[in-house]
């Protein structure tokens, strides 16, 4: 059962060209510096915690990567809801909103419905999503940065309800983006979704990475190897880990029925290298082009992968 076929085109913010104008056809090299941060935002004391916040760093999760019935329909719940956080935020998208502004209402979206935003105090991280700017690869920090026409800005958004995580991301266009742009997007997407479908039970891992880069081979795009899809669900990451590139012979545990692990590839207009701001977070790519990433988490059935980040038809009609 794979629901992958359902999926659409990336999400856009629709906005009408200026008249006369037309967009780039090639993307800028990113200028992009630290902004200012809000203080931190409370999360009601009856929402229950996960158990890293206030480490250093996680503990060690021990249990499996393959999940039973119930467990799987608890994470599907939180997945849902990571979800619809998206499409909610995602709605605000516009040149002159900050990356603190989307913070902002998805941290409210996923408290005032019972969640945690699994990303507000993993590791000291200080905000409730990432937010990632053109050649922000991931883990963008949301602060005072104004998003500005052309811009692509990606949303992680990560819920923790009812003791188990879903993870989710997407790259998003703030108005008209120019073309080279607009097709990194869309075939990061694409990329993504074969990677997915690649998921069979009985196959290994590294099959997800093979189907990934050789499809971004083809534009000669950049695959991100450090940062990895994840085993998730009783931990946001349990250490179960999916490559985006051609790992083999690596990584060739093989794929289980009842896994659930994210799929997340970050691909880039140049280089695959990067450097890291002082924050320790921000990954910028090294040549300063711009970067793309989409991220569903999956459960695997006996015919292959079921993507759970999916909204409910309800907030994805409103
Ligand atoms: N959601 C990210 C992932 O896909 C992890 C973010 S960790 C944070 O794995 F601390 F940066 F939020
Ligand atoms: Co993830
Ligand atoms: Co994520």
């Amino acid at each position: 059962m794979a629901s992958a076929q359902s999926l659409t085109t990336p999400s856009t913010t629709s906005r009408t060209p200026a008249s006369g104008s037309s967009p780039q056809s090639s993307a800028p090299i990113g200028t992009l510096t630290k902004g200012t941060l809000t203080p931190e935002r409370p999360v009601p004391a009856h929402i229950p915690r996960p158990n890293y916040v206030g480490l250093d760093e996680p503990p060690r999760y021990t249990g499996e990567d393959a999940y039973d019935a119930e467990t799987i329909e608890r994470i599907r719940a939180a997945a849902t809801l990571a979800a619809d956080a998206m499409v909610a935020t995602a709605q605000l998208i516009a040149p002159g909103v900050t990356t603190d502004d989307l913070d902002a209402f998805a941290h409210e979206y996923l408290v005032s419905r019972g969640a945690y935003p699994s990303c507000l105090s993993y590791r000291h991280f200080p905000k409730s999503i990432c937010t990632s700017v053109n050649e922000v690869i991931c883990h963008g920090i949301p602060d005072s940065t104004v998003l500005a026409e052309g811009d692509i800005v990606n949303l992680d958004i990560t819920a923790f309800l009812d003791g188990v995580h879903g993870d989710h991301n997407r790259t998003f266009f703030v108005g008209d983006v120019d073309d080279e742009s607009r097709l990194l997007v869309e075939r990061t997407y694409e990329a993504m979704m074969r990677g997915i479908r690649a998921v069979k039970p009985g196959r290994p891992i590294n099959v997800v990475g093979r189907a990934i880069e050789s499809y971004a081979k083809r534009f000669d795009y950049g695959v991100v190897r450090e940062f990895i899809g994840h085993g998730v669900g009783k931990a946001f990451h349990t250490g179960l880990v999916i490559p985006h590139y051609d790992a083999a012979p690596e990584y060739s545990q093989l794929i289980e029925p009842g896994m659930v692990f994210t799929v997340e590839p970050m691909l880039t207009l140049g280089t695959r290298h990067w450097d890291m701001w002082e924050d320790g977070w921000t990954a910028v790519t090294r040549d300063r082009r711009r970067t793309a990433q989409f991220e569903h988490t999956i459960v695997v059935h006996d015919d292959g992968a079921e993507i759970l980040t999916l909204p409910s038809a309800q907030e994805e009609s409103s």
